[in-house]
């Protein structure tokens, strides 16, 4: 195994670093040999807890029961942790600064007014017969009232489900439906590179089928005109105006739930992933003060979306536990220019910047101009997350943007993970561009053989599976335990499956090699191929479609589509159009096409299943290693649709 270049530790870095070389070894050893004293040492210097807990962990991996409780017994509650206990010493502190769509426009909110915040909601909420346990729709843009609501929900114990303000009606429709939520928080629209996003007519859409919603907050953002419906209907800013901002926050068991967040699976719709409260709020901020090495007083921005994972913990928990400073961006990278990030980074001074391998290669196409044309002295650290990032991406991103001072924390880990699992620590971790490098504190990786299961030693290729509990771990898929046990338990008894492929190098360094299940990861985001087939198939043009994903410069993987159309209808480029159409209305933007290829019938065994494999292979143009098609029922379809690749 040909190793690539090492980058190490910067010395300076080093000096003043959270967690050294040697301070990752004894701490590492330590989290392994006695997890139960390392986490409980973790969560006593994390958290502030209302009452102890009396079991650090227990749990079961399946194969047939699977459970994970973490300082059961434990009390806390989250908006307490994030809020109440920095009012004395940093109430003054600025916690989330605000950077608008608009350049000119900015916002920043204390420690104390961001208390005051939360407190108020967290009053409307119960005024509008939220409970403890309740959940609560969010669909919000990129503004500092989505992370108020989350907090004003953790804070009263009810339980967010965050919806991706990019998600079409129906995605909202079957997430509000799903987890049975009655209260939406949502605003009149987003703003996104100048464009209005419709977030209101979209929840209007969305709650024409989900009678038992009976209120909708809706925070003016653009002032547009919207439709309404009394009663269920209300402004954000009339509630707040008459709200108290007093609310003592609700003890909570460690493990009560906290949030779900809906993500793609390889099969059906997407799952409600659940997480919990102490294990969670733990998890989180370890990981953000330890893989960023977050300094008291540095500003963090992290240019996720609060839709997904990324936003909730490194946006919003995470940051907040430890005090820090949050900055959230609504806007994109190339608005007003291809220099935005890095003006902002200038205007903010941002110290630490994560972003995703797919806003590096989109910047990176623009060259280099747009970050020369900026200081970007202060950053320190840079991040990376949401998909492989490739040697190419990673050394520009650490030569140009960083001017090669700034380590690159290249984080790998999962909605259901709920925080880093491997990733370099700035002050501890030599780099390889491309590797995640080495297991967080207290996280056991292996690789597995991908068929059979049989555990791989030292260097290698497989399967990348867990072998026992952290305390970010969800605890379950919401309203079905048995998905949740047999996605990610029964393949691999006794482990934890991520779905991911990874390579074990000499050094022990993970490179993750990316899905080896049926999910997409389009611009870092997770698709299931099966939803975006269930929406092809609604057309009635369609009898069959099969989609994969294949290689692209900018996206990491694009969307290939093969589709077999019904008896006498004639394949068209306006058809095609259509379906393209018909895939983004059902799910949203992020789920857009890039190619179909007609598909005079599939490739399929002779028990009648699909063989995405070799799919996949034509589709990323790897025809000359297509492996054996012996046991394909018409071996024929293959070179049919290979003689017929649609252009890329
Ligand atoms: C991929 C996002 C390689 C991986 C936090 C995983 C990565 C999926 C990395 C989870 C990384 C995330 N290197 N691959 N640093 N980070 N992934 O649930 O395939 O949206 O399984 O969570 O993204 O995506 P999710």
């Amino acid at each position: 195994m040909s190793e690539s270049k090492i980058y190490p530790v910067p010395p300076a870095i080093a000096a003043t670093a959270h967690i050294n070389q040697a301070r990752y070894q004894q701490l590492y050893q330590q989290s392994v040999k006695d997890p139960d004293g390392f986490w409980a040492e973790q969560a006593q210097e994390f958290v502030t807890w209302f009452q102890p807990w009396t079991r650090v962990l227990d749990y079961n991996y399946g194969p047939d029961e699977v459970y994970i409780r973490w300082f059961e017994g434990g009390k806390l509650n989250v908006a307490y942790n994030c809020l109440d206990r920095h009012l004395e010493k940093r109430g003054d502190q600025v916690a989330i600064v605000w950077e608008s769509d608009d350049p000119n426009v900015d916002r920043r909110l204390t420690y104390r007014e961001l208390h005051t915040e939360v407190c108020k909601l967290a009053n409307v909420l119960k005024s509008r017969g939220v409970n403890k346990g309740d959940r609560v729709c969010i669909y919000m843009p990129m503004i500092p009232e989505a992370a108020v609501a989350m907090l004003a929900c953790a804070r009263i114990g009810a339980v967010h489900s965050v919806v991706f303000g990019g998600f079409s009606p129906d995605s909202l429709r079957d997430r509000i439906l799903d987890s049975d939520c009655r209260v939406l928080i949502t605003a009149d629209e987003g703003v996104r590179g100048g464009r209005h996003v419709p977030l209101k007519k979209n929840a209007d859409h969305a709650m024409a089928e989900c009678p038992d919603v009976t209120t909708c907050l809706v925070v003016k953002r653009t002032g547009n005109a919207v439709e309404w419906r009394d009663g269920r209907d209300i402004w954000y800013h009339d509630a707040m105006a008459g709200a108290s901002d007093q609310c003592a926050a609700e003890p909570m068991d460690a493990e009560d739930p906290l949030f779900i967040l809906y993500t793609s699976g390889s099969t059906g719709k997407p799952k409600g992933v659940l997480h919990t409260t102490g294990g969670y709020l733990v998890f989180a901020a370890m990981t953000h003060r330890y893989s960023f090495d977050y300094q008291d007083g540095e500003m963090y921005w992290c240019t996720a979306d609060v839709g997904w994972v990324t936003g909730h913990t490194y946006i919003v928990y995470g940051p907040l536990a430890n005090g820090a400073k949050s900055l959230m961006f609504e806007g994109i990278p190339n608005y007003p220019d291809m220099s935005r990030f890095w003006q902002v980074v200038d205007k903010h001074q941002v110290n630490i910047f994560y972003t995703a391998p797919t806003a590096i290669r989109a910047l990176m196409r623009a060259g280099e101009a747009p970050v020369k044309q900026t200081s970007r002295a202060s950053l320190r650290i840079l991040g990376s997350v949401g998909e492989p990032i490739n040697p190419e991406a990673w050394e520009w991103y650490y030569h140009v943007v960083g001017d090669g001072r700034c380590p690159i924390a290249d984080t790998w880990w999962q909605t259901e993970t709920g925080g880093h699992l491997i990733t370099p620590l700035p002050g501890a971790t030599p780099l390889k561009p491309g590797s995640a490098t080495q297991p967080f504190f207290g996280v056991v990786p292996a690789l597995v053989d991908a068929t059979d299961g049989t555990p791989i030693a030292g260097a290698g290729e497989g399967a990348l599976v867990i072998t026992r509990p952290w305390p970010g771990q969800m605890r379950t898929v919401y309203g079905d335990h048995q998905r949740f046990i047999d996605t990610y338990f029964k393949q691999y008894p006794g482990y934890y499956f991520s779905g991911d492929g990874a390579r074990r190098d000499n050094d022990g360094d993970y490179w993750i090699t990316g899905r080896i299940d049926d999910v997409l990861n389009v611009s870092g985001h997770r698709l299931g191929t099966a939803e975006i087939e269930s929406a092809l198939v609604l057309h009635s043009a369609v009898a069959e479609a099969a989609v994969v994903g294949y290689p692209h410069d900018i996206k990491g993987q694009g969307i290939y589509a093969y589709v077999t159309v019904m008896a006498g209808i004639t394949q068209t480029d306006e058809l095609k159009r259509e379906l393209v159409q018909l895939v983004r209305n059902e799910i949203g933007a992020i789920a857009t096409v890039d190619i179909i290829q007609w598909a005079p019938s599939l490739p399929k065994t002779r028990s009648g299943k699909i063989m995405r494999r070799i799919l996949r292979k034509i589709a990323a143009n790897e025809i000359s290693t297509l492996g054996d098609t012996s046991t394909l029922a018409d071996p024929t379809v293959v070179e049919e649709l290979i003689a017929h690749r649609a252009n890329q």
